[in-house]
């Protein structure tokens, strides 16, 4: 399914939705300064292995809080998931640097920039698909931008993360127990547009609504 993902997107995406997949839907939001309070949350409430496994190293919650402060929303595009109580229990950074930055094989693409993403989901919320269809949007947003060079680093222990490199068809390198994992996406096309556009679309309408819940959830609280 990934596969057919990155070759016919909006196929792929329309398939989904009428095969009635047994997992609930993800619906994969871009976040923006007013998420940033809930960020803070989500990343301080990842444990220590987790924090390993998403920054490389452990993190105590003063720097993950410089983190989250120096997110920038325009340069980057962070994508979040919302659970039912309006709880961000997942968060996918992407990030675009100059190619020099990122690799030592600046031959590896001829376009100027690549990307790197960096992903987590809350233990809870696990086993559903989320880290996968963040992964799959942020690539989408790569091809839709020119940028055919999506990066990953991650601990080679990190099997949940090699396995869905590994289904994405992502080339991995492994060095001193760190893994370098890198997919190469095709170009844009209508379809990938239109899907990026409509996954959009249809995240802000579940937000709205999935906000509005919590805000009037918390009036009769009171
Ligand atoms: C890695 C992470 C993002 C995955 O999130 P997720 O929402 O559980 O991922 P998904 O549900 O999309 O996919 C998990 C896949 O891994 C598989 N998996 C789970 N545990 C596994 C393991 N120990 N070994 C191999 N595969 C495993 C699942 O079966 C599933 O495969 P499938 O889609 O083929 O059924 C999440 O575990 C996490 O936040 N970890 C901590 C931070 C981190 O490691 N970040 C990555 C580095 S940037």
């Amino acid at each position: 399914m990934i596969g057919r993902f990155f070759h016919k997107p909006l196929g792929a995406w329309f398939e989904a939705l009428s095969l009635g997949d047994d997992k609930p839907t993800v619906r994969v939001k871009q976040l923006g300064e007013r998420d940033r309070f809930r960020m803070r949350k989500h990343f301080l409430s990842l444990d220590k292995d987790d924090r390993l496994l998403r920054f490389g190293t452990m993190l105590p919650d003063e720097q993950v809080i410089a983190y989250v402060d120096k997110i920038d929303f325009n340069r980057d595009t962070i994508y979040g998931v919302y659970n039912r109580v309006f709880k961000l229990v997942a968060v996918g950074h992407l990030a675009f640097a100059p190619k020099e930055q990122l690799t030592s094989s600046p031959d590896v693409t001829a376009k100027e920039k690549v990307a790197e993403f960096g992903v987590s989901v809350l233990a809870s919320a696990r086993g559903q698909g989320i880290g996968s269809k963040l992964f799959q949007r942020a690539a989408i947003h790569c091809r839709n931008v020119d940028v055919d060079t999506l990066y990953m680093q991650c601990l080679s222990s990190n099997q949940t993360m090699m396995h869905i490199a590994k289904k994405a068809g992502m080339t991995i390198h492994r060095e001193c127990g760190e893994a370098d994992a890198y997919l190469r996406l095709p170009p844009p096309s209508p379809g990938t547009v239109m899907q990026e556009a409509l996954e959009e679309q249809f995240a802000t309408i579940d937000y709205t609504f999935k906000a509005t819940n919590r805000a009037a959830a918390k009036l009769f609280e009171r």
